[in-house]
């Protein structure tokens, strides 16, 4: 099971130590313009978890490819680019520069205005621009994440990431005023493990694609329970910021989750979790109808 960082929470060129202990590395997401973000204030702790309003803040695409790319390329790891835009084509121009990456489409943004093309149009038209992998970022605040899942795997998407902040507001406790510059930010952190443990159970009932599993994780427990509702791969993402050695550790701490339980492997234990709602559903496919 690939163990990844989740977009804009680990810097490699920074902390290439904590990177070179993934299977792979995300970039934070590159828009085609430079992008400086949102203004201050950008992040806000919370009892259970952060706030951030980044904004997507990067270098631009030409800035990327020129500069950032080749250093990433250095650390010899895997790389995943996270890829964003204000349209359909915007994405599809940046999927078409790439060369051996694998493309996660940021489609999930809450610190942004989105692209007005659905995330399947989005899909299908970087699956027109390039042949690589293509995984699509999707946000916990979709009514029905199956049914979106199922649309963009409908459009080419080779695999799914799962999941991305979900909007959230904090008030300052004198003032009462927001505390982000932005007063809304994208919510991350242990509060949003079980809905991201949510989105992967909804998912994984309606579709065989990858699934990269993140959201509040910190602990190899918590990992395996992405993995229980059928995740294949795991991403870190807030807990990078106060654990520079976490991969390790998750990954050592998932080791021993799975050999206490028995299993040989993550991939044995993907989608356990599932077991006793397939058994509910035969025993009412053989209960007659009343
Ligand atoms: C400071 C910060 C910056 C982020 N930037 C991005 C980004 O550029 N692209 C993206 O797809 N997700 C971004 N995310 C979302 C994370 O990749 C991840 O989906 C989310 O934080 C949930 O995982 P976590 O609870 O483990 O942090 C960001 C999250 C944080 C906290």
């Amino acid at each position: 099971m690939l163990l990844l960082n989740a977009s804009g929470c680990l810097d490699a060129l920074i902390a290439p130590d904590t990177a070179r202990q993934l299977d792979g590395f995300v970039t934070k997401t590159v828009t085609p313009l430079p992008r400086e973000g949102n203004p201050p204030v950008r992040i806000a702790e919370t009892e259970v978890g952060m706030l951030n309003s980044i904004g997507l803040a990067n270098p631009g695409r030409d800035r990327f490819l020129a500069e950032t790319l080749p250093r990433l390329r250095e650390l010899g790891l895997p790389l995943w680019v996270s890829v964003g835009g204000f349209s359909a084509q915007d994405y599809a121009e940046t999927c078409a520069l790439l060369e051996d990456v694998t493309v996660e489409l940021n489609l999930s943004c809450p610190n942004v205005d989105e692209a007005p093309e659905p995330a399947a149009e989005i899909v299908a038209a970087c699956r027109e621009a390039t042949e690589l992998p293509l995984y699509a970022k999707l946000s916990p605040a979709a009514w029905d994440i199956g049914e979106v899942a199922r649309a963009v795997e409908a459009a080419g998407a080779d695999g799914l990431s799962l999941v991305n902040t979900i909007r959230g507001l904090a008030l300052d406790a004198r003032t009462l005023q927001p505390v982000l510059g932005c007063a809304v930010g994208g919510y991350s952190g242990p509060a949003l493990r079980p809905i991201a443990l949510a989105a992967v159970f909804a998912c994984r009932r309606v579709t065989d694609l990858p699934i990269v599993g993140m959201g509040g994780v910190s602990t190899g427990r918590d990992a395996l329970d992405l993995v229980a509702a059928g995740a294949t791969a795991v991403a870190l993402g807030t807990v990078c910021f106060s654990d520079p050695d976490a991969p390790a550790r998750v990954r050592a701490e998932l080791a021993a989750e799975l050999r206490d339980r028995g299993y040989a492997s993550a991939d044995d234990a993907c989608g356990v979790g599932h077991a006793s709602q397939v058994e509910l559903e035969s025993s009412a496919a053989k209960s007659p109808a009343k």
